[in-house]
């Protein structure tokens, strides 16, 4: 696995531990279903995989750049593509939050994505599934597992810098804090929370060294693989966090050993928490809209 200290990195993945977090405590698709858009945009997934395609081809790391967009995006206010509101009359912009300041990327390939995706099938796509179907085909096309993302997820009306600052997991919070910030999304009930919080965290710290690309999986840094555990366990962990996994937690240290001797059983615990963390409080039917320019809302000032 290929994270980085910040987001910058070449693949900062948010990976495998993600899935454990998810595993337990999320199994309902929220309302919403892969097959969302089969009539009415029969070509959204395929466009929408193309054009990630072309991106993570100019540049390797827009692959670990989208992953962590639905992360953020999930994590405040639910996956509802707050994180991609500009600054206007009426919305602060979450991209100004600790968290995301000076790191966040990856919003002109999300640009591309809903033009295409408009000319193709004008009001249709939200630019939440955007994220969605993006960080999936992204972590394909880096060599991680395939997994069906449910859609359907509406666009919100607004954005929350307190919650971007507030709900992400810090590289400095302690443990009972991450933990937590995983109950309050539902994705809490069992220690499996903290060792995703920690590899969470870890591809995102909330501030600082933002220019310094750091790959904290040195040995296979473009490549989504479970060499990140295996380096924990080899004593190469980069972070402090990297070692907690191992030291502070019988649960944590057996699901690092886990993951570094089953790259399988990794990417499959792995695709069950991004499907569970996409199903984070999504808005359906009439709630929030379909934005056509996925910076700003439709009646914007
Ligand atoms: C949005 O505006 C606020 C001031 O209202 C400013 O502090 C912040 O940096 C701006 N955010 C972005 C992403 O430009
Ligand atoms: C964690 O980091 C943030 C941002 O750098 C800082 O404001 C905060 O004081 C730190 N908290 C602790 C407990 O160190």
């Amino acid at each position: 696995m290929a994270t980085s200290m910040v987001c910058l990195v070449a693949l900062c993945l948010v990976s495998p531990l993600l899935l454990a977090g998810a595993v337990v405590g999320n199994p309902g698709y929220g309302g919403l279903f892969p097959q969302f858009y089969d009539h009415s945009c029969p070509k959204a997934k395929e466009i929408v995989h193309s054009m990630v395609a072309q991106a993570v081809a100019r540049e390797t790391r827009m692959a670990a750049s989208l992953v962590r967009l639905h992360f953020h995006d999930c994590f405040v206010k639910g996956c509802d593509a707050s994180v991609l509101l500009d600054n206007s009359t009426n919305i602060v912009s979450e991209k100004g939050s600790n968290p995301n300041r000076n790191s966040i990327r990856g919003f002109e390939v999300v640009d591309e994505i809903k033009v295409a995706l408009e000319t193709a099938c004008p009001g249709t796509v939200s630019c939440a599934d955007i994220l969605a179907l993006a960080a999936r085909d992204s972590t394909i096309l880096v060599g991680g597992p395939y997994w069906e993302v449910p859609l359907g997820r509406r666009d919100s009306l607004g954005a929350s810098i307190q919650g971007s600052n507030n709900d992400i997991p810090a590289p400095n919070n302690t443990l009972p804090t991450i933990i937590t910030k995983f109950k309050r999304l539902g994705l809490a009930d069992s220690t499996l929370d903290v060792s995703f919080a920690a590899q969470l965290r870890q591809g995102c710290p909330r501030s600082g060294g933002d220019n310094n690309l750091f790959p904290l999986d040195a040995v296979s840094s473009t490549k989504f693989d479970n060499f990140y555990f295996k380096n924990i366990l080899a004593g190469r962990g980069l972070l402090s966090s990297d070692e907690v996994l191992l030291t502070k937690s019988a649960e944590t240290a057996a699901l690092v050993k886990a993951y570094a001797n089953d790259v399988h059983l990794f990417f499959q615990h792995f695709a069950q928490s991004m499907v569970n963390m996409g199903n984070i409080s999504p808005l359906t039917g009439s709630k929030g809209e379909i934005r056509k320019n996925c910076r700003r809302l439709n009646n914007f000032h």
